[in-house]
C-alpha cells in the first residue's frame, strides 16, 4: 500500500512501487483530467504538480512521490494562480482540441507561483516542454500574461 496526498486528500493505493503516477491518478483514483501523450516525458500532457513544482507524471514512479502533495488539474482552480490561469484561458479561448491543455495549465500555474510577472523568455522557458499539436502557443502566452496581471 502506498500513501499519497492528492488534491488535499489522503489516499492509500495498492499498486506496484514502479507504476507511473499518471496511471495511479487516472486508472486507480479516477482523476482523468491528466492526459497521456507520449509516455516518455517529451510532451507535457501528463503534467501535475508536486508541492507546486510541475512534473511529468508518466515517468514518475508512484513510490517516489513520498509525502509531497500532488495537485492535478481537477484542483488547480482552488489555488490563486490556478484560478487566474483558468479564467484567462476562458477569456482568451486558448483551447482548441483541449488534449494538451491540462498540462499547459499546470505548467503555467507553477510558473506564476514562482515568477508572478514573467517575461516572454520566462514563459518560453517554463512552457517549452508542453507541446500543443493545435498550435495554441500564441494564445497560451497571452493568457499567461493576462493571468499575471489579474
Ligand atoms: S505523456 Fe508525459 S510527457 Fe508526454
Ligand atoms: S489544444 Fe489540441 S493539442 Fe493543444
Amino acid at each position: 500500500m502506498i500513501a499519497l496526498n492528492v488534491n488535499g486528500q489522503d489516499r492509500n493505493v495498492d499498486v506496484p512501487d514502479d507504476m507511473p503516477l499518471l496511471w495511479v491518478l487516472r486508472d486507480v483514483i479516477g482523476l482523468t483530467g491528466t492526459k497521456f501523450g507520449c509516455g516518455i516525458a517529451q510532451c507535457g500532457a501528463c503534467t501535475v504538480q508536486l508541492d507546486g513544482q510541475p512534473v511529468r507524471s508518466c515517468v514518475l514512479p508512484v513510490a517516489s512521490v513520498g509525502s509531497r502533495h500532488v495537485t492535478t488539474v481537477e484542483a488547480i482552480g482552488a489555488t490563486p494562480s490556478g484560478k487566474k490561469v483558468q479564467q484567462a484561458w476562458l477569456d482568451l479561448e486558448v483551447i482548441q482540441c483541449g488534449y494538451c491543455q491540462s498540462g499547459q495549465i499546470m505548467s503555467a500555474s507553477a510558473l506564476l507561483d514562482r515568477t508572478p510577472d514573467p517575461s516572454d523568455s520566462d514563459i518560453d522557458a517554463a512552457m517549452s516542454g508542453n507541446i500543443c499539436r493545435c498550435g495554441t502557443y500564441t494564445r497560451i502566452r497571452a493568457a499567461i500574461k493576462q493571468a499575471a496581471k489579474a
